[in-house]
């Protein structure tokens, strides 16, 4: 088809599958990446585990009813299909009848955790005489350092997630590639368009921006609606009059964004993709902050409040995602779609 062989997925790119907390222990958790489907499980003893999903006996799919179990003091997987017969170990190896194969024979995907995030590069699947071979895909960037950001505050002059406390969370997957929410991301005008009602932005200005390589950064001032309506509006409270928001984009997988909600405290954004298909994008964003709620936020309903309101905002962003048309003539540009063009720029001349 025209439009997927257009749409690129950047193979080589390091890809962020979630926070290594959000992986319970022992709950199998399937994830799609790059066309293909892979299982996930965190042991007892912590260490995260992903193989293929599709058991190679009877295809059944691992993670949809895969249970763990213990062999040899070693956490494995039971097939949902024939479990008592067949179990999976992390490294590839099969128990087959209470005999472990001498060899990897399901295909793992190797995962490394930095600053308490899961990436990965994915694995390449080709077909070599009528069976599906894979191989892990040669990194062509690095793994961001997201650690070393501009525009941190004094107070906060190292992200380091493990300090901060996480408040949110939220995972789609939207019908669009990663070229169309690189431009939402970067999108300086959207935010009196899209998020009219929610962020209440009247003006917008883009200030600091630069870029180094896959890394952009900028700052983004959004100058509150003073309308009639805005006093009527229910988000009115939670909007500054002044909203910066400082970004530090790493192409094409992870953008994070910082805002001092007030004076020493901060909210952290991070929002990183991967593509499950060249039509099919995940989408997700974990939020934190560098303090807790006090007893009197609680009574006032602050975390509540505060995630509802990112719940709109994004799912604001994916309603407009959802619907976008693939290819279109481009005839026109507006003032702060600039990060948005550099971003488009970046991608382009990659040559994936
Ligand atoms: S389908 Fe998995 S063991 Fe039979
Ligand atoms: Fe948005």
């Amino acid at each position: 088809m025209k439009i997927e062989s257009q749409t690129q997925m950047y193979e080589g790119s390091p890809w962020c599958l979630g926070r290594y907390e959000s992986f319970e222990i022992n709950k199998p958790k399937l994830i799609t990446l790059l066309n293909h489907d892979y299982v996930i499980w965190k042991d007892k003893q912590g260490n995260l585990n992903a193989l293929d999903n599709i058991c190679p006996h009877a295809g059944a799919n691992l993670a949809k009813g895969g249970h763990i179990v213990e062999f040899e003091h070693k956490s494995c997987l039971a097939c949902p299909y024939h479990g008592n017969k067949v179990q999976f170990l992390g490294d590839g190896k099969v128990i087959v009848d209470g005999n472990i194969s001498t060899k990897e024979i399901q295909p793992v995907l190797p995962l490394q955790v930095v600053n308490g995030l899961v990436w990965t590069y994915g694995l390449n699947w080709e077909e070599q005489n009528g069976k599906s071979i894979s191989q892990p895909i040669e990194p062509r960037l690095p793994i961001p350092d997201y650690k070393n950001i501009n525009f941190l505050p004094e107070y906060n002059p190292q992200l380091n997630l493990s300090e901060l406390n996480h408040i949110y969370s939220f995972s789609e997957s939207f019908n669009g590639n990663i070229d169309q929410l690189m431009w939402n991301a970067h999108d300086g005008e959207h935010f009196a368009g899209t998020h009219y009602d929610s962020m209440l932005t009247k003006d917008i200005k883009i200030e600091n921006l630069t870029q180094d390589e896959n890394k952009i950064s900028w700052q983004i001032f959004l100058h509150k609606r003073d309308d009639k309506q805005v006093n009527k509006n229910k988000m009115n409270p939670l909007v500054n009059d002044v909203v910066i928001q400082c970004i530090n984009s790493f192409l094409p997988s992870l953008l994070i964004l910082t805002n001092e909600i007030a004076k020493g405290k901060l909210f952290v954004g991070i929002a990183y993709s991967y593509p499950e298909s060249p039509t099919k994008t995940k989408f997700c964003v974990d939020g934190y902050l560098n303090f807790k709620y006090a007893w009197w936020h609680k009574l006032l309903k602050f975390p509540q409040k505060g995630n509802n309101f990112r719940d709109t905002l994004l799912f604001e962003d994916l309603t407009i995602l959802n619907n976008l048309y693939p290819t279109f003539n481009k005839k026109i540009a507006l003032k702060n779609d600039t990060p948005a063009e550099l971003a488009m720029n970046y991608l382009k001349n990659q040559n994936y």
